[in-house]
């Protein structure tokens, strides 16, 4: 069961699929969007059984919610904060728990979520076609609903989207639309929905009747005078009652706010427009957020703090456990950046797998400087006007995320992380990268413009640093302006030293310990390294302990010992944690055959990938399974060909691949980055399968194979040397082309491994097969007829049967 920070609404239910602006006033929501903000994490939207509630428990909600994501936040000069949410699952709420520091605490809650996968029945479709039919016919007697959304219905597919979208659209009262929320199984829900919208079409009809004959009743004169009335009555009611307090309190946080010359203009002659207006008129809210969102912003404010290099080498080293070479990278950095006025040059670029503290680094050159610190994660941003906002007469615009973390610092000097900038994407809305490349050019970034804020803002204060999982990924412009500092994942003890000094500590501290109640010795450390995470960072270890930490604090309360202190050991962890995740150490208990481990580069660092092939008597079929990429297609067709073409050399008849089909499967891991760099370890695979000899389990690879076996060079050295290390292995191989690249991997991994150069498969083999010394000349003449029945892979002297 997982942890979410929680929400409730009043009087709104909002449905997976959809987007919502909500104003959020109430302190405990509010610190839960942020806690889920900064953490990126989910949070559970869950609509209150009486709206009026004003601090609701947990006998206050209703049971079922919806995950949700926070995709902005825009802090409103009252306090109040908007946000903007999007559904995403509907989830089980269980226990809820109060978080976080005291006066600060906000509530979090277990969940499930309760997704319902849609089958693709008939029966079903004939639901699904019902459905759009008669949300047709609804949409069309409601003028109110707009054209796009019909539009939008009939081109959804999935029918638990196309449901809940139609279930958001129609005018419900709450708990009606609760109860929607509530049906789980699709095709109950729909049928709710359809009995909801033909009760609904029939209101309309009758509605239309009265109309239509109270219209004749009424003369034209007679209806326009009564309903300027009406809206003259509304105004007075609402409009003018506090509208003239309000305006004259704006008109002197104008006077006060230090402002440069043109925004003052600017915003001086909005301010003249919104007292024009009528106080409660659509364009009214507009101007006023617009007017809000600039004197919100930071102009001239900025902090004033020199950098001291023995403090900041004091911070990096108090903050972060080793690091060494990335640490003096920075500080030499920081030293140019001391002896220049304003910041030049290029700028730093946080490169490596998750959890190996990029993020985090950015926190600490900010402490060591003395500067605010704001992140904004460009990760999944694929649209320009994401960072630079939109058009104001846009409904619902907002300034991009650049000026609202700008806002977010109050400051014009703050250090900005702009973090997993090469997780950016492009799509037909515009290229997010190219407004990037503006903020970070320090001939233009002077004068940025934000499509909202439509006044060049001046980000030349500012200390950009940037991070990414793969240099790859990063466009090659922005790559031109960075200095790359690469930051490798850590080794067993390195992650033993931060768990122990840093990462505990912290979640110690977060989880209302005191210092010390809860230790782990080593063993109980290793355990959690070994068996229940498995990366190259420190994230998911991180993560880990928190749940330790959280496991105990609850325990405690259960006993009522407010005060015990715990010590656990390696038996212990398993007693908190549930069963282990991970298989420790990947090395195999046995030579197998058909079994080789690879050496993969992936999204999270390096890992070991287990490689299977079997024979079976077939047609010459090559079938691949597992989390292969299309990449890995193609390299294990070149591995069987080279298989093929070294037939006659590995004792085999020249057409045996006609007789057999070969599986290759990776059984399991995420999915390889560089598919080709598999290509050796493939074909180890096959051919110890075809011949039955097995493969040394201490030993791992990784190389491209070309079609005649020549062994190509592969990225992601160091990563995957550190893999085979955390994974226990003892001997690699890898492509003689990448003997340079052996200096930058570090020496204390270096010299724990056995490292042998190839560049030919056939040296592969040898190094990987288990054979006696004879055989080693190539594998003459092994009897397969056992193995394969009535035929037979090897050239005898006989021909096979
Ligand atoms: N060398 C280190 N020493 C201490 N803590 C570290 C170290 N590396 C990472 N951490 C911690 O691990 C967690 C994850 O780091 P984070 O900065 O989020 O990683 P990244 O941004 O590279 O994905 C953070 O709490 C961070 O403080
Ligand atoms: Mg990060």
């Amino acid at each position: 069961m997982e942890q979410f920070p929680l929400m409730p609404l009043r009087d709104i239910v909002l449905f997976p699929g959809m987007v919502a602006p909500l104003v959020v006033g109430r302190k405990k929501s509010i610190l839960a969007l942020e806690d889920a903000m900064e953490n990126r994490s989910p949070i559970l939207l869950v609509t209150q059984k009486d709206a009026k509630v004003d601090d609701p428990g947990q006998e206050h909600l209703h049971t079922i919610g919806t995950l949700a994501s926070v995709m902005q936040l825009l802090r409103l000069p009252d306090g109040t904060i908007k946000a903007l949410v999007e559904g995403k699952d509907r989830a089980e709420l269980h226990q809820m728990h109060l978080r976080g520091k005291k006066n600060e605490e906000f509530f979090t809650v277990d969940v499930t979520v309760m997704t319902e996968e849609p089958t693709g029945s008939n029966e079903l479709q004939a639901y699904v076609r019902e459905l759009k039919k008669a949300f047709d016919v609804y949409a069309q007697g409601n003028k109110k609903l707009p054209r796009e959304v019909l539009n939008s219905v009939t081109s959804i597919e999935n029918p638990s989207q196309l449901v809940d979208l139609v279930a958001s659209h129609i005018q419900l009262k709450t708990e009606e639309k609760q109860k929607i929320l509530e049906k789980i199984s699709v095709l109950e829900r729909i049928n709710l929905v359809l009995e909801i919208l033909f009760r609904e079409m029939e209101l309309f009809a009758m509605e239309k009747d009265i109309h239509a004959k109270v219209k004749k009743k009424m003369s034209s004169t007679q209806r326009n005078y009564y309903l300027t009335e009406k809206i003259r009555v509304i105004q007075d009611e609402i409009g003018q009652g506090e509208g003239g307090d309000d305006l004259s309190e704006l008109e002197q946080a104008i006077g006060k706010k230090k402002l440069p010359k043109y925004a003052l203009e600017k915003i001086t002659k909005e301010f003249k427009k919104l007292r024009q207006m009528p106080a409660m008129s659509a364009e009214t809210t507009v101007v006023r957020n617009y007017i809000d969102t600039v004197l919100d912003l930071p102009w001239k404010k900025k902090s004033r703090a020199k950098i001291d290099m023995n403090r900041a080498e004091g911070v990096l080293d108090e903050d972060h456990y080793g690091l060494k070479k990335p640490k003096e990278r920075i500080l030499e950095y920081l030293a140019v950046q001391t002896q220049v006025k304003k910041l030049r040059g290029p700028i730093l670029c946080l490169v490596g797998p998750p959890g190996v503290g990029k993020t985090s680094v950015c926190k600490s050159i900010a402490r060591a400087m003395g500067r605010k610190f704001v992140r904004l994660s460009l990760g999944g941003v694929r649209d320009e006007a994401e960072v630079r906002g939109h058009r104001r007469t846009y409904i619902g615009a907002m300034p991009g995320k650049i000026i609202l973390s700008m806002q977010k610092a109050g400051v014009i000097n703050p250090v900005f992380c702009l973090d997993e900038v090469d997780k950016m994407s492009v799509d037909f809305r515009g290229d997010p990268s190219a407004a990037l490349l503006e903020v970070l050019d320090p001939e233009q970034n002077y004068s940025f413009n934000d499509h909202y804020l439509d006044l060049d803002y001046d980000l030349s204060e500012v200390f950009f640093i940037t991070t990414a999982n793969n240099l790859h990924g990063i466009p090659l412009p922005l790559q031109d302006r960075m200095e790359i500092i690469q930051l490798n994942g850590y080794t067993e003890e390195e992650k033993l030293h931060i768990a122990e000094d840093f990462l505990l500590p912290k979640q110690l501290q977060a989880n209302g310990f005191k210092e010390g109640e809860i230790q782990l010795n080593e063993a109980s450390f290793l355990e959690v390294i070994r068996r229940y995470t498995r990366e190259a960072g420190v994230r998911n270890l991180e993560r880990t302990l928190a749940a330790i930490c959280r496991k105990i604090a609850r325990e405690r309360l259960k006993e009522k010992a407010p005060d015990k202190r715990y010590q656990l050991t390696g038996e212990d962890v398993g007693v908190y944690l549930g069963v282990a995740k991970y298989r420790y150490g990947l090395a195999e208990k046995k030579n197998e055959i058909g079994l080789a481990t690879g050496m993969a580069w992936t999204e999270v660092g390096g890992e070991l990938l287990q490689i299977e092939s079997t024979i079976m008597p077939g047609t010459g079929k090559l079938t691949i399974t597992g989390k292969l990429g299309d990449v890995m297609q193609e390299s294990a067709q070149a591995a069987l060909t080279y298989v093929r073409s070294r037939a006659v050399r590995l004792g085999l008849r020249s057409d045996f691949y006609q007789k057999i089909d070969v599986h290759v499967h990776v059984p399991e891991g995420a999915i390889p980055k560089d598919g080709p760099s598999a290509g050796i370890t493939i074909a180890t695979s096959i051919v110890s399968a075809i011949l039955q000899i097995p493969v040394d389990r201490n030993l791992a690879m990784t190389g491209e194979i070309t079609l005649r076996g020549r062994v190509l060079p592969i990225g992601g050295l160091t990563e995957k040397l550190l893999a085979a290390k955390r994974g226990k292995i003892l001997r690699v191989l890898i492509p003689k082309e990448n003997e340079r690249n052996l200096e930058d991997v570090p020496e204390q991994i270096r010299s724990s491994l056995d490292i042998q150069l190839v560049d030919d498969a056939d040296q592969v083999l040898e190094e990987a097969l288990i054979c006696k010394q004879e055989e080693k000349s190539l594998f003459k003449d092994v009897p397969f007829d056992s193995i394969y029945g009535n035929f037979s892979l090897v050239e005898h002297n006989t021909p096979a049967q």
